[in-house]
């Protein structure tokens, strides 16, 4: 008994003395799954805290995938706990689009992918720091040797992680059963008839439209003025006066589970954000610029929003139910 306790006791201390030992470097490398191509590469790096200062938080921080890679707070923290400005979108459904950033300031997700590891309010380093963090990681660099025949740079890591978006699209849905073969199953007779109030009554399809329901467009919906809503969106990028409080007009799949929605996050529910395309003057009265689509209060009936937003929620992909 006694021996064998002393045998436990040594181990501890042996233990204590190598884990002491180890250089930061060799308690943070963590064994990796070999990737087999140049999206699962992606996608190790996507979930990989070694792009944050001080490697506490990784894109998937905020991207969460329980969320469809968004955020379930209003403003996400960065390193340092330091909270952000604007709510994290979905990555999701990106394949397809032309502009990133609720002001589109980035036109590629190539382009996009520098942006978070180098915002102070984000990840906070610079980008050249994160690739000579992947040279020095021997799994990294054999990694990049096998899929692009060179080592970590700033272009082959950010190609990895847009392929690695480009993968996450999602049509597994009620909505698609209906549409691609007529499977009326899960697409309820509510969700109908509120497709006919999204499409005509509530004039959502003249901004949400094509497969993702985004048009690609900027457009202003009434949530900026000047005074306690004062992001004005797309005007920081282009500086016309004209582009004051628009912003991108997200895609709708999967918003079942991206609230908080729009750019600042203030509204918590689907339902919510219905009530305020009804009656957008209750909400905010002194908005700037707001688009004429919504210079009329729709007047739907309780019946008219709930069937609204089971259509919405039709659009939610099989794997978040
Ligand atoms: C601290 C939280 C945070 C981290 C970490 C983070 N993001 Fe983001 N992400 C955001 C926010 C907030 C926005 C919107 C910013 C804006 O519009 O100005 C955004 C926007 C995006 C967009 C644009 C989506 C769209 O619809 O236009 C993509 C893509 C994206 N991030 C990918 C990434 C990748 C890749 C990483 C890791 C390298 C990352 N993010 C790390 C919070 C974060
Ligand atoms: C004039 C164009 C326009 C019309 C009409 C419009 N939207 Fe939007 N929608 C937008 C824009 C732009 C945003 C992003 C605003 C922001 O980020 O502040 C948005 C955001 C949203 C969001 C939040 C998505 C997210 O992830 O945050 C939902 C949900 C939504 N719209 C649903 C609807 C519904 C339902 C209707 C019809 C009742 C509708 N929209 C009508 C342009 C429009």
């Amino acid at each position: 008994m006694k021996k064998s306790l002393t045998l436990l006791l040594t181990t501890c201390v042996v233990f204590l003395f190598c884990c002491t030992n180890a250089t930061d470097e060799e308690k943070k490398e963590v064994v990796l799954k070999e990737p087999a191509s140049v999206e699962e590469l992606g996608e190790l790096l996507f979930f990989d805290p070694l792009f944050s200062k001080d490697s506490s938080i990784s894109c998937a921080s905020c991207h969460k995938p329980a969320f469809a890679f968004a955020d379930n707070i209003p403003f996400s923290f960065g390193v340092d706990s330091t909270p952000g400005t604007r709510n994290t979108p979905s990555a999701m459904n990106l394949a397809d689009r032309g502009f990133f950033f609720h002001d589109g300031r980035a036109e590629s997700l190539e382009e996009q992918a520098k942006g978070p590891v180098e915002n102070p309010m984000e990840m906070n380093m610079p980008f050249s720091l994160a690739i000579d963090r992947l040279k020095k990681h021997k799994q990294y660099a054999s990694f990049f040797k096998k899929h692009f025949g060179q080592l970590p740079n700033l272009e082959n890591v950010t190609k990895a992680i847009a392929d690695y978006e480009r993968s996450l699209q999602t049509a597994d849905t009620p909505f698609d059963d209906y549409m691609s073969k007529y499977d009326t199953t899960l697409f309820s007779e509510a969700a109908k008839r509120g497709r006919k109030i999204f499409n005509v009554k509530g004039k959502c399809f003249d901004c949400h439209f094509g497969p993702d329901f985004t048009g690609d467009q900027f457009r202003n919906i009434g949530l900026f003025n000047g005074k306690e809503l004062n992001d004005s969106g797309r005007y920081v990028v282009t500086k016309k006066a004209s582009d004051i409080g628009k912003f991108k007009t997200p895609g709708l799949r999967n918003a079942k589970v991206t609230a908080p929605y729009m750019h600042n996050g203030m509204f918590k529910t689907l339902k919510e954000v219905i009530d305020y395309y009804d009656q957008p003057d209750k909400f905010v009265s002194n908005s700037i610029n707001r688009d004429t689509l919504l210079s009329k209060p729709l007047n739907l009936t309780a019946q008219e929003k709930a069937d609204l937003e089971a259509f919405l929620i039709s659009l939610t992909d099989r794997q978040f139910k």
